[in-house]
């Protein structure tokens, strides 16, 4: 499919199917002003949301909170009882997560860490599950994030990894010059265990622009 195609079918969904908050969209104009605009776009977003309404979390976590647009979209779908962890390694974007997200009418059900997503994996409790896991961050440490969560995932739970296609480059057979091998092969590796290579997880990537790659714990 063509860019443009695509953009008209994104066009398509923003203007009719997607609802975001009024929250959200004070989010994503302070990040434009910031111009640190990588939140998930809204329709991936929406995606998000679908998910978690579907899966119906009790414990979510989420690595890279940025300003808490994703955040959001997680808290709108989520039950009154279940809780969100996000966290921010950068403390600016922490300190805006923290203060839009005391706005979310969920406030209470959402804890933001400033922290790095490995030590907070490294430090999880031994008797907290995770239902479900969405990883938003350095994308060279996805594959790390995933197997620190492993013996914390439930049954069924569902991990959720944006930009999977690593900006196209994962659909290159060999390392692009401007990727570490690590982060390209790990990517990599993480598409192909979620979808299902070694019988652990069951799923697929979204086409999204960027991919979302999507993996339920069997
Ligand atoms: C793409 S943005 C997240 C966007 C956010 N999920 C949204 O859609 O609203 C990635 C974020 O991850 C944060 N980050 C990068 N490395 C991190 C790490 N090791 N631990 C925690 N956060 C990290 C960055 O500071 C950045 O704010």
């Amino acid at each position: 499919m063509k860019k443009k195609e695509y953009g008209s079918r994104v066009s398509y969904f923003h203007k009719h199917l997607v609802h975001e908050s009024r929250l959200m969209k004070k989010i994503s104009k302070d990040l434009e002003l910031s111009k640190k605009n990588i939140q998930v776009a809204p329709y991936e977003g929406q995606i998000l949301s679908t998910l978690v309404t579907l899966k119906k979390p009790q414990v979510s976590l989420e690595i890279g909170t940025l300003y808490g647009y994703s955040a959001c979209w997680i808290l709108n779908a989520l039950d009154r009882k279940a809780k969100l962890t996000t966290v921010e390694f950068d403390t600016d974007n922490y300190l805006k997560a923290k203060k839009y997200l005391s706005e979310h009418d969920k406030n209470l059900q959402v804890e933001t860490l400033n922290s790095s997503g490995l030590k907070v994996l490294e430090n999880w409790s031994k008797d907290k599950r995770i239902d479900f896991l969405f990883l938003d961050a350095d994308k060279g440490n996805y594959l790390n994030y995933l197997n620190l969560a492993l013996p914390f995932l439930s049954k069924g739970a569902l991990v959720v990894a944006d930009n999977s296609f690593l900006f196209g480059h994962v659909l290159q057979d060999s390392r692009p010059i401007s990727y570490s091998k690590n982060t390209w092969s790990s990517m990599r590796e993480l598409n192909e265990i979620l979808s299902g290579k070694t019988g652990l997880f069951k799923g697929m990537a979204l086409p999204t622009f960027q991919g979302m790659t999507i993996g339920v714990k069997l």
